[in-house]
């Protein structure tokens, strides 16, 4: 039985504009989504067996829970595959973190178990696969820079944003993406679409995209986390460009103009208690040949 190393890699979000709440629950979004070089560790296993899933992490749910044995299933089912396939995930990425790990590790799986299992299917069933998955899954078929529209499943590619000198740091907080959003419902105004999104001005001028990222969940997040505001206020202080709360937080990214600010932010971030690391984004052409370790 074969096996392969597939990296599962972490996103940021330079923009997240709400616009409104939709009639299904979920809200209608705006969002500019950047992969980053941050990356988990996926061991995919083809077995004559069931599915199984298994983490480093405690905090990661185990077998069916686990959003990448859902993705596992997903593709089995839709491709009609009888093989099945052992996940092992070795987990670098913050959990619960605003990073998009678990929607990384379903579209890293997904990937991963089509090449194993020498499954060929289009990109739209892919999409389609992953978007049932979660909101943010599509976006990791694709990778790089790209606009998401609608929960933020519907994903197109962006020029690239370059940006070399990005610190994360997260202080221990696990957010629920739900929570986030929930929190957020009475300040959103229902018929607020024709409003010209902060996203698509932003995207305007990608290169100037980091100094002007921000995040319309943030202010109710670091309301109820007041770490989260510490954090961004230490960052610039400490030489940060720009900083801001990644998805629904609690990861904070912070801007830098050159490795050594960034490398003594992190080390006080670290000196601090605090999980921090340097990554750079990730281009599009740099995630597809990467992906496969
Ligand atoms: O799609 P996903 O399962 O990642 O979303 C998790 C939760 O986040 C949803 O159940 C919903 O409560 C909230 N959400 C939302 N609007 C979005 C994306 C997520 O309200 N666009």
């Amino acid at each position: 039985m074969s096996s392969i190393g597939v990296r599962s890699y972490a996103k940021i979000n330079w923009t997240l504009d709400v616009l409104s709440r939709r009639e299904d629950g979920y809200h209608e979004l705006r969002t500019i989504l950047q992969t980053v070089s941050l990356y988990d560790r996926l061991r995919l296993e083809e077995t004559d067996g069931a599915i199984e899933a298994v983490s480093s992490d405690s905090r990661v749910p185990e077998g069916e829970a686990n959003l990448a044995h859902k993705a596992a299933t997903a593709l089995r089912r839709v491709a009609g595959v009888r093989a099945g396939a052992r996940i092992e995930i070795d987990k670098r990425i913050p959990v619960a973190a605003g990073l998009g790990g678990g929607s990384s590790n379903a579209a890293a799986t997904l990937i991963g178990l089509s090449r194993l299992w020498r499954v060929e299917l289009g990109y739209g069933e892919m999409i389609e696969i992953a978007r049932r998955l979660g909101s943010d899954v599509p976006f990791f078929l694709l990778g790089g820079t790209a606009l998401g529209v609608g929960r933020g499943e519907e994903v197109y590619p962006l020029e690239e944003a370059r940006s070399d000198h990005l610190l994360l740091v997260n202080c221990g907080i696990s957010v629920s993406t739900a929570a986030a959003y929930a929190r957020l419902s009475r300040l959103t105004r229902p018929n607020d679409v024709r409003i010209m999104p902060f996203t698509l001005l932003a995207a305007r001028d990608i290169r100037e995209l980091p100094l002007a990222a921000r995040n319309d969940l943030q202010e109710v997040v670091a309301a109820a986390h007041p770490e989260i505001a510490e954090v961004i206020k230490r960052l610039e202080s400490l030489g940060a460009r720009h900083a801001l709360m990644s998805g629904s937080g609690a990861t904070v990214v912070g801007v830098f103009d050159n490795l050594e600010t960034s490398e003594k932010a992190r080390a006080e971030m670290r000196a601090m208690g605090f999980w921090s690391e340097r990554v750079r984004a990730i281009g599009r052409r740099e995630y597809g040949e990467t992906i496969f370790d």
